[in-house]
């Protein structure tokens, strides 16, 4: 099995005294109702937290954590598994990157045999990864019903490769966990039997509401010399803007034009990282940049800025909950009631428009909009209630 060099440095891989990749550390007992629970890329670990910590709180389940190693180093997993106090996994998949095929097929042939040796009563899966379609792919196809958490989400972009991913989930998932009326329209639209669906909230939102506290107390905007509501937050990875390199070159163009006015901090996600190498030429991008931070950094940075810029899915919500002004820089949103409630505009990427917006802001012209229903704090015990009742029910 090809292993990416770069995972053996890092025990979220190959932890020293843990099984081989392919291998699981312990049997999950009998008698109690067995989960196993997915996580494999930086946006997943933050939605995984709080269904690991409902789990774990009640005496009937017994879980399992697979982390299929999509993201594997320290800044875009280890970090965030320190963070947010989840326990290790308990197998490692070590995947790495990849191409689409690459990844979806490794993720589809490593976690079979954990899956067959288990025996679990579900799996759950979150989110749109690569990862969450394969694990999934690979349960149903073992009679292991499946949970998707963040189901029914919908840009109506195919080009996406996540929007790909959430609709071959969703089609083969037992249970369907929306975070929005959309995500239930949308499944419903699609010919899901309706008593798939719940409408449980954000388990995202759980954790930011968990963790808030915490993230205020950090002295990262001191570490940038930033003071509260004088600078932005950018993140870029979406390959329809970092992929194109005149595309790119022209957003930066415009966001090193808006920083002048309003200093722009940016973690760079490593894809952009190797995008921006020679687009340059060599000179450094007149931003606050820095390497992907963790959880609690971001979050305080994000808690206190004057708007945020990003192409995240995760990102859109955040800001409608912290009532930060957020704009998307894509053409569109599978998180509709962050625009119809929350902070969120579409900007997309043209200049004009960009800079248009960011002039609104800084002129006061926002509104602090409002929490969506059920981005409360309780996603994951509501989600945790319905496997309860109902693999109680089959037992
Ligand atoms: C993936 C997800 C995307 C999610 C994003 C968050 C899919 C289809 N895409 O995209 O939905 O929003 O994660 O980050 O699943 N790399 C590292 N260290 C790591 C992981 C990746 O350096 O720990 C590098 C890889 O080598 C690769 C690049 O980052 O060059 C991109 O990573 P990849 O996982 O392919 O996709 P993302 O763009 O991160």
């Amino acid at each position: 099995m090809a292993v990416c060099p770069r995972l053996a440095r890092n025990w979220h891989t190959i932890p020293a005294q843990a099984p081989e990749p392919r291998g699981a550390t312990r049997e999950m007992q009998t008698g109690s109702m067995r989960v196993m629970a997915v996580a494999a890329a930086r946006p997943n670990f933050m939605k995984v937290a709080p269904l690991l910590r409902e789990l774990r709180s009640r005496d009937r389940f017994e879980v399992f954590l697979v982390h299929t190693g999509q993201h594997y180093d320290a800044a875009m997993s280890g970090h965030f598994f320190d963070d947010l106090g989840i326990t290790r996994p308990d197998a490692n998949l070590g995947v790495g990157s990849g191409s689409h095929g690459e990844m979806t097929a490794e993720v589809l042939k490593r976690i079979e045999p954990v899956i067959a040796e288990q025996r679990p009563d579900a799996l759950i899966v979150v989110g749109d990864v690569n990862s969450t379609l394969a694990a999934a792919l690979a349960a149903v196809k073992l009679g292991v019903p499946v949970a998707h958490v963040e189901a029914g989400l919908r840009s109506f972009d195919r080009s996406m490769p996540e929007e790909i991913n959430r609709l071959l989930t969703d089609a083969i998932s037992s249970w369907l966990f929306v975070t929005e009326g959309a995500g239930e329209e949308n499944l419903r639209r699609e010919g899901i039997d309706p008593s798939r669906i719940h409408f449980v909230g954000n388990v995202m939102i759980d954790t930011l509401l968990e963790n808030l506290e915490r993230a205020r107390k950090l002295d990262t905007l001191e570490r940038f010399s930033l003071t509260p509501w004088s600078y932005g937050v950018l993140t870029l990875h979406r390959p329809s803007n970092v992929d194109e390199p005149e595309r790119l070159s022209r957003l930066f163009d415009t966001l090193e034009e808006i920083h002048e006015e309003v200093p722009i901090v940016f973690p760079i996600h490593p894809r952009t990282a190797a995008a921006i190498e020679g687009l340059l030429g060599g000179r450094p991008l007149r931003l606050l940049t820095t390497a992907p931070l963790g959880y609690l950094d971001f979050l305080r940075l994000m808690s206190d800025a004057r708007l945020v810029l990003t192409d995240s899915g995760g990102i859109q919500e955040e800001t409608t909950v912290l009532g930060v002004p957020c704009l998307t820089l894509r053409e569109n949103t599978e998180r509709p009631v962050t625009v119809t409630q929350g902070t969120n505009r579409i900007v997309g990427s043209d200049p004009d428009a960009i800079r248009g917006e960011v002039r609104k802001v800084l002129d006061g012209e926002t509104r602090r909009g409002r929490i969506p229903d059920r981005w409360d704090g309780a996603a994951a015990r509501r989600i945790v209630d319905v496997l309860e009742k109902d693999l109680g029910a089959s037992q």
